[in-house]
This record gives structure tokens, C-alpha cells and sequence, in this order.
């Protein structure tokens, strides 16, 4: 009784952790419903086989008396293994295959009436660069397209197609509670067609291992009604970013500093055009700072240039020591107000 009570105990500690905004257990749109259908089935059908094995296994050590020929012995034999070798993995892996299939099939970006918006994601080491190709405006070459980095916004009710890629080593983008992950590689665009039934904050995470910064490399994803979808994008585009970037005199200071020091790598729309980093023309309406390190509030960015080092261990900006403790808070503020 007491082995049944610790096999209970582990299976609800595992199923525990598998609740949050990032659980396949709670599904926010159709691809990851049939991703939850599946890994209930491959659930079911595992403790199936786990009993029938446990039940041979018993049963092989119980004494018996019969004697048999070694031609009975053989004949046993095969029987088990033509049936629970060959026929009984064939079905079961056939039947699966059916399920999986026409689940993967829905991911796929096919070509439909309506064509979705397209949002490219790129992994970088450790974050991800988020950008907006059917942005109001844009074109062909790419100008007026909305860069963000680590949040990603999408419209909710509708499909969207994510077109991944990598720019330094394979990584993973993989919104649990909308879908299966896709690799994000280098020199290849992957797509993936994933829709949110729900608004609502889903996490994601990278889900390649890509160096000593994985497991700090987080999306913050919202699912909001296309209208707030429509206006989150209209606010940012450049003129209005480069205004609220430029306009308030009081930072000067900050952005001279910013030029000096900042700028070959950031991108702040009307300042800098850096490209290295991510693009912080919008970071103060970020809801976290490092990609999901910390959370985003009064302070939070200068805490983060002072100690980002000890945050985010190995992530790629230099550590300030050069700069004044006064300038980084003086930076940290300026930065916080790049809120469309
Ligand atoms: Cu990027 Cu793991």
C-alpha cells in the first residue's frame, strides 16, 4: 500500500507541474488541443503497455512444473515475437500516426481564402527578435515594418503564420498553450500556422538547447482582439516611436550617453539604428526585461544594466563597468519612457 500511496504521490507532483501558461495541458487554440488529444492517448496507451509488461514479468516467475519440448519452446517464442513484436508496435504506431498526422497537417501555413498575418520571429542568442511584415505601411523592402524583441503580440480568433528563422544557432519557438514548436534555423525560414481562441497572456520559450542562455530565453505573448491588435501596431510605427523618443528634452543627457555607448547595437527608432541587439524603440511598454528575466517596472531597466551580468549569466552585452552609476540610472529612466 504504501509503494501504491508514492506511485499516487509522484504522479500528482508530476501532473502539478504541468499546469501554468505554458502547459500543453491547457490548451488555447485548436493545434494544441490536438497536441493535448495525442499525449493522452500516448499516455493511455503507455500505462496499457507498462501493465501488460509488469503483468508478464510477474508471470514469468511464477514455478511451474510443465516440461516442455524444445519445438513447444520455439513455437512460444515466435508467438510472442511475431504478435508483441512486430504486430502489436506496428498497430499501435500506425494508430498514432493517424492521430498525428492530420494534427501537424492544421499547423501547416496551406494556402487559404483569407490570408493570415505573417509575424517573423527571430532566435537569437538569448532572445528573440519579434517583427511585423503586413504592418500598416510596409513594403516590399522591409521599410515600416515594426520591430519588437521578447514580446510578441498576435490577433485572437484567427489564424496567424509565424515564419521562424535563426541568426546565429538553431533555436525552438514553441507557445505551448497554441501549439507544437518549430525549429528556428539559420539561413531557412520554418512556418507554422497557430491561432489563440482566448485573449490572453501565453508564456513561450525556446525549446532548442542553444547555448548558456537557453533556459533564460522567453516570449511573452499576448492574444488581444484584432481592433487592439490593429492599434498596438499603428502606435508603433516610426514617426510616432521616434516623437516619444525624442521629444522630451530632459533626457538629453541619456541620449547622448545612449550614442555614445549603446547605439552600434540597439536600435531606438529616431536615435540609433544598431542592429546587434534588440530594438528598444518600445521597451518601456515591455512587460519584462532580458527576454522574461525580470519583470518591467519603475527602476527595472536600470537595475538591469547595472547587474545583467549576474540576471542573465554570459548574456552578450558587456557589463557597464566604464559607465557612471548615475548614467545607467539616467539611461535606465530615459528608456522607460520609450512607450509609444
Ligand atoms: Cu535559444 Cu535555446
Amino acid at each position: 500500500n504504501r509503494v501504491l500511496f508514492a506511485i499516487w504521490l509522484a504522479m500528482l507532483v508530476t501532473l502539478a507541474g504541468c499546469a501554468g501558461d505554458k502547459s500543453i495541458l491547457d490548451p488555447a487554440g485548436q493545434a494544441a488541443r490536438d497536441v493535448r488529444f495525442i499525449w493522452w492517448v500516448m499516455l493511455g496507451f503507455g500505462t496499457v503497455v507498462l501493465i501488460g509488461v509488469t503483468a508478464c514479468w510477474l508471470y514469468a516467475f511464477k514455478p511451474r512444473d510443465v516440461v516442455r519440448t524444445p519445438a513447444q519452446e520455439r513455437r512460444i517464442a515466435r508467438r510472442w515475437i511475431v504478435g508483441g513484436g512486430i504486430i502489436l508496435p506496428v498497430a499501435s504506431i500506425t494508430a498514432l500516426l493517424a492521430f498525428g498526422v492530420p494534427a501537424g497537417q492544421r499547423m501547416l501555413p496551406l494556402p487559404i481564402s483569407d490570408p493570415p498575418d505573417v509575424i517573423e520571429v527571430i532566435g537569437h542568442q538569448w532572445w528573440f527578435e519579434v517583427r511585423y511584415l503586413q504592418a500598416q505601411g510596409s513594403d516590399q523592402e522591409g521599410n515600416n515594418v515594426v520591430v519588437t524583441a521578447n514580446h510578441l503580440v498576435m490577433p485572437v480568433g484567427e489564424p496567424v503564420d509565424f515564419h521562424v528563422s535563426g541568426a546565429d544557432v538553431i533555436h525552438g519557438f514553441w507557445i505551448p498553450r497554441l501549439g507544437g514548436k518549430i525549429d528556428m534555423i539559420p539561413g531557412r525560414v520554418n512556418k507554422i500556422r497557430l491561432e489563440a481562441d482566448i485573449p490572453a497572456v501565453f508564456g513561450a520559450q525556446c525549446a532548442e538547447l542553444c547555448g548558456v542562455g537557453h533556459a533564460n530565453m522567453h516570449l511573452y505573448v499576448e492574444a488581444m482582439p484584432r481592433e487592439e491588435f490593429d492599434t498596438w501596431l499603428a502606435s508603433r510605427q516610426d514617426e510616432q516611436l521616434s516623437e516619444a523618443a525624442t521629444a522630451d528634452t530632459a533626457h538629453d543627457d541619456a541620449r547622448e550617453a545612449f550614442l555614445n555607448h549603446c547605439a552600434s547595437c540597439h536600435r531606438v527608432a529616431g536615435v540609433s539604428s544598431g542592429t546587434i541587439g534588440p530594438d528598444l524603440s518600445d521597451i518601456g511598454s515591455r512587460a519584462t526585461l532580458g527576454a522574461g528575466v525580470i519583470a518591467m517596472e519603475e527602476g527595472a531597466v536600470s537595475r538591469w544594466l547595472k547587474h545583467h551580468q549576474s540576471l542573465k549569466p554570459g548574456n552578450k552585452m558587456p557589463a557597464h563597468d566604464d559607465l557612471e552609476m548615475d548614467t545607467l540610472d539616467a539611461l535606465g529612466a530615459w528608456l522607460e519612457t520609450l512607450t509609444p
